[in-house]
């Protein structure tokens, strides 16, 4: 079993009879829809609904059966479980790299708890520092947005496809992803300038959000819980 496989096992704990959970997005919140695709049909567990944040996490549910639901229908989610790109020491996240951060942040604000789940290569001192924040953008004017984007001290690139055409998400939107030299230095101002622009439609920090961190490591397992 790999370490994403293993923080996957370790979020299955989590999940009760009865729960509405979000389904996150990505290859480590794959392992978790097939376990736990998995364990309700064995009968282990039972009476289970999830929201998917992505075309492909509800594909993949149905496939093994899992109920579908809404937010309308249920707003309120027992749990939702999802992977992220980087971690810091305040549980804060970067996550959108697999393309569902739009999704992601819609479902997983409706959550009581937000289980994350990654292997200890995404803890990080600052976020921003391993990798690029993805920001989805408005595809009209969309160069009028990669322009500001490179005024906020990064530097902002359109998300293309090996073929040089926009990457577009389920949203219909495009992507932006922007790297910081030194990681972001202040991410709570950051995420109410990036809030507040019109044609952002959203970006990847998900700060204040994840109540607990499932760390695969080699030797182990270290879960990090907020103090809230
Ligand atoms: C999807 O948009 C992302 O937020 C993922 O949760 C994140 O990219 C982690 O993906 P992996 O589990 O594939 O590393």
């Amino acid at each position: 079993m790999n370490l994403k496989e293993k923080a996957a096992k370790k979020a299955l704990s989590f999940v009760k009879n009865g729960m509405t959970l979000g389904l996150g997005t990505g290859s480590t919140t794959a392992y978790f829809v097939d376990m736990l695709g998995e364990k309700l049909k064995s009968g282990e567990l039972s009476n289970i609904r999830g929201v998917p944040t992505s075309k492909a996490t509800d594909e993949q549910a149905r496939k093994w059966g899992i109920p579908i639901v809404t937010l309308g229908e249920y707003p309120k989610l027992d749990l939702a479980v999802d992977g992220a790109d980087e971690v810091d020491p305040a549980l804060n996240l970067i996550k959108g790299l697999g393309r569902a951060l739009l999704r992601e942040k819609i479902v997983e604000v409706h959550a009581q708890k937000f289980v994350v789940i990654v292997d200890d290569s995404k803890m990080v001192a600052r976020l921003g520092m391993r990798d690029a924040l993805p920001v989805e953008i408005l595809p009209f004017e969309a160069e009028a947005h990669i322009h500001w984007l490179n005024s906020l001290g990064c530097r902002a690139e359109q998300w293309l496809e090996d073929d040089g055409s926009p990457a577009v998400t389920d949203n219909g939107n495009y992507l932006a992803k922007c790297w910081f030299d030194e990681g972001i230095a202040d991410a709570y101002a950051l995420a109410q300038e990036l809030s507040t622009r019109p044609g952002i439609v959203e970006h990847g920090l998900f700060l204040d959000m994840a109540t607990e961190i499932i760390i695969a490591k080699e030797d182990g397992i270290e879960i990090l819980t907020s103090e809230e």
